[in-house]
């Protein structure tokens, strides 16, 4: 077996009670160790709630919104993700960090306490994004099924039920969104919604520059905007994801590029299941002030 093949359609082991992709879980003191710099921008996610948008919009407004400079290498070199590692295959994040210059930007979809406590110790800046509880199950789903790397998701209905207990990879979507939410409490975190950036774009890029300490100009703001546009992204090989091998995401059955849209979970979800959905997440998101849009 190759060191590639371990990895494929592997159940997800526990790292710290939460579930971890079988291929990152490994070595996992390259984590707990890893070392940040103050200048580190972090952007942290649950999976499938707009990290590659934020992503790119980091790195446009970093460049002044040259999106040729930005053109020039894969989204997954620009903006490493901190726990990926396929070992014997490629690169981890914490190597392609190691090497990279500052200020360098830091992907993660790990909950609060599973973050290097380094990136606290050093005041480092961090953007969360957050996209509603049924979009993100639709979004993780399919993504499940182009994406060898994660377990096979079995039917709709299968997932559906493991979505809402939480057994699917980074654990459960309420515990990651309102840990994060918590967090802001006592760190500065620019905590923002995938709806409000597709309500209105230009309005949420302006937070992240101000956020950043960045001056742009007017027409900086508006490339970025047309640059970071779910239509252009989909075209753009840096962004579209179709530069890993199809080994590991296989386009032909779902593009990492979707729909790119809220309220799609309206064409997944049926009628009962929307109102298990709601009343589950009644139960579990009581308590938090933190509150969704499941459409714009
Ligand atoms: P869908 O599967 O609903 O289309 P992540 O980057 O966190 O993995 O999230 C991927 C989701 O964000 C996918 O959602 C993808 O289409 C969407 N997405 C990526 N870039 C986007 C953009 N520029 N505008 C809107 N949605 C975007």
């Amino acid at each position: 077996m190759s060191d590639e093949e371990k990895y494929i359609r592997q159940d997800c082991p526990t790292v710290r009670g939460i579930p971890m992709v079988s291929a990152f879980s490994s070595n996992w003191e390259r984590i707990d160790n890893f070392q940040s710099r103050p200048e580190d921008i972090v952007i942290a996610t649950y999976p499938k709630s707009g990290t590659t948008w934020m992503s790119e919009i980091v790195d446009m407004i970093l460049n002044d919104g040259d999106h040729e400079k930005c053109r020039q290498a894969a989204i997954t070199n620009r903006v490493p993700m901190l726990e990926f590692a396929v070992p014997g295959k490629m690169p981890a994040g914490t190597e392609q960090l190691a090497k990279m210059p500052s200020p360098r930007k830091v992907k993660t979809h790990l909950p609060v306490r599973l973050l290097p406590k380094s990136f606290w110790e050093n005041g480092c800046k961090v953007i969360y994004v957050a996209r509603n509880a049924k979009d993100v199950a639709v979004s993780f789903y399919h993504f499940d099924l182009m994406n060898k790397l994660e377990p096979h998701p079995g039917t709709w209905e299968e997932y559906f039920e493991k979505y809402m207990a939480g057994r699917v990879s980074y654990g459960s979507w309420y515990d990651h969104v309102k840990s994060w939410w918590e967090k802001r409490q006592n760190y500065p975190i620019l905590y923002l919604f995938y709806e409000d950036m597709k309500e209105d774009p230009k309005r949420e890029i302006r937070k992240v520059i101000q956020f950043l300490g960045k001056n742009l100009t007017e027409e900086d703001l508006d490339r970025i905007v047309y640059h970071t546009s779910f239509d252009i992204m989909k075209e753009n090989p840096t962004t579209n994801y179709r530069m890993i091998p199809q080994s590991l995401m296989d386009h032909s059955i779902s593009a990492f590029m979707r729909k790119g849209i809220a309220g799609d979970w309206k064409n997944h979800f049926t009628v009962a299941q929307n109102e298990r959905f709601n009343a589950d997440y009644e139960r579990k998101m009581a308590g938090t002030t933190l509150r969704f849009r499941t459409e714009v």
